[in-house]
């Protein structure tokens, strides 16, 4: 882990009420999935390159048409008035101001078009609800607000018994709760059962929420290439490789054992994100010479959320993505671009 992030861990743990601090911190059950996925990015070893005239190192890139500065993004987590009184503005602000891509939890609690209004390039993250009126509602206005995607979390059929934290989202001022997705919900249907994830949710969900947004959508928490292929027959644009920060089905493999699988089974044909565990520039070089387009900050974009607002999200986004500038430069390519699967093994 970065020394940077390893300080502003320390600090969220000291500083923050325990209760938020356990719900950000916690995975799921025995918490075997949360604590390999740092260890399965280091566990690879690169094959570098001399006297490449690889130039200056450039990190822009194109993920579906959006446009990054850097190929390292905020993945979307819930509930940020936790962690800092501006919540999602102050994360929307720190990423726009580190040229960096923000996915925007359902779980907001903040309203979305002051998200919108701070954010730079921005893609709203769904689960289906057991009412569809409600996340299609969150879905057109989200469109309406600039989103450029759509991602949808496709490993939370029910929500996991976490190991620590329980009671902390029960614990929460009412505002803080389904600030966006309540207001979706259709009159005269009970607002508690319509925003429930609906265990129904099925690959015929995607190409509905492509028509009715008009904007490309990712599904996250794949771990297995037949399913990533499955759901681009489905109409997705995108992957993202995920197993919800270990936060969901324990004992699920780590990122960076499934990456691999995945993109061979993509083959090109879309972009694949990965994220989980990733908490340096070395770790990101990895994921993309794997084959990822983009890798996802979850935990250590809070970290600094809680420590700076919108300072402490740019100081993690530029630190990670100033890691990798030099990560690059050292192995010998110009470019996320010039990395090849063949650059890494996993062989010692
Ligand atoms: C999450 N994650 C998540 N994912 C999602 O699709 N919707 C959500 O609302 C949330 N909420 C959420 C809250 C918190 C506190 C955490 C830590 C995570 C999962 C998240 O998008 C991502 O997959 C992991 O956090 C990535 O792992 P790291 O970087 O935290 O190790
Ligand atoms: C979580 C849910 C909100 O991981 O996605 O806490």
């Amino acid at each position: 882990m970065l020394p940077l992030l390893r300080d502003l861990a320390e600090r969220a743990e000291r500083d923050l009420d325990p209760r938020w601090h356990d719900y950000l911190d916690t995975g799921a059950g025995e918490e075997i999935s949360l604590h390999e996925a740092e260890a399965a990015w280091q566990a690879y070893r690169l094959r570098p390159r001399v006297l490449r005239a690889a130039g200056e190192v450039g990190t822009a890139a194109r993920i579906l048409g959006t446009r990054v500065e850097t190929p390292v993004a905020v993945a979307p987590t819930a509930y940020h008035r936790m962690f800092h009184e501006a919540g999602e503005v102050a994360t929307a602000a720190g990423a726009a101001a580190a040229g960096a891509l923000m996915i925007v939890s359902t779980r907001a609690t903040m309203p979305l078009a002051d998200i919108a209004a701070a954010a730079g390039p921005w893609w709203l993250q769904v689960y289906l609800t057991r009412e569809r009126a409600a996340i299609e509602n969150l879905v057109t206005a989200a469109a309406e607000l600039g989103a450029s995607a759509i991602v949808l979390t496709g490993d939370t059929p029910i929500v996991s018994t976490r190991s620590r934290g329980r009671g902390s989202v029960a614990a929460m001022p009412p505002e803080w709760h389904l600030t966006n997705l309540g207001r979706a919900v259709p009159e005269g249907v009970d607002p508690v059962w319509a925003v429930d994830a609906d265990p129904a949710a099925s690959l015929d969900d995607i190409q509905r929420l492509a028509e009715l947004s008009g904007l490309p959508v990712l599904v996250k928490g794949v771990l297995r290439g037949d399913d990533a292929l499955a759901c681009l027959d489905a109409g997705a644009a995108g992957i993202v490789v995920s197993n919800h920060g270990g936060r969901q089905l324990d004992r699920a493999i780590a990122t960076a054992v499934a990456l691999p699988e995945v993109v061979t089974a993509v083959g090109g044909q879309a972009p694949v994100l990965v994220d989980g565990g990733i908490r340096s520039g070395m770790d990101a070089l990895v994921a993309l010479a794997l084959g990822a387009d983009a890798v996802l900050l979850g935990r250590p974009v809070v970290w600094g959320l809680a420590a700076a607002g919108a300072a402490g999200v740019q100081t993690v986004l530029d630190g990670v993505t100033s890691d990798l500038r030099e990560s690059l430069a050292l192995f010998g390519v110009a470019s996320p671009g010039g990395l090849d699967a063949d650059d890494v093994t996993g062989r010692r």
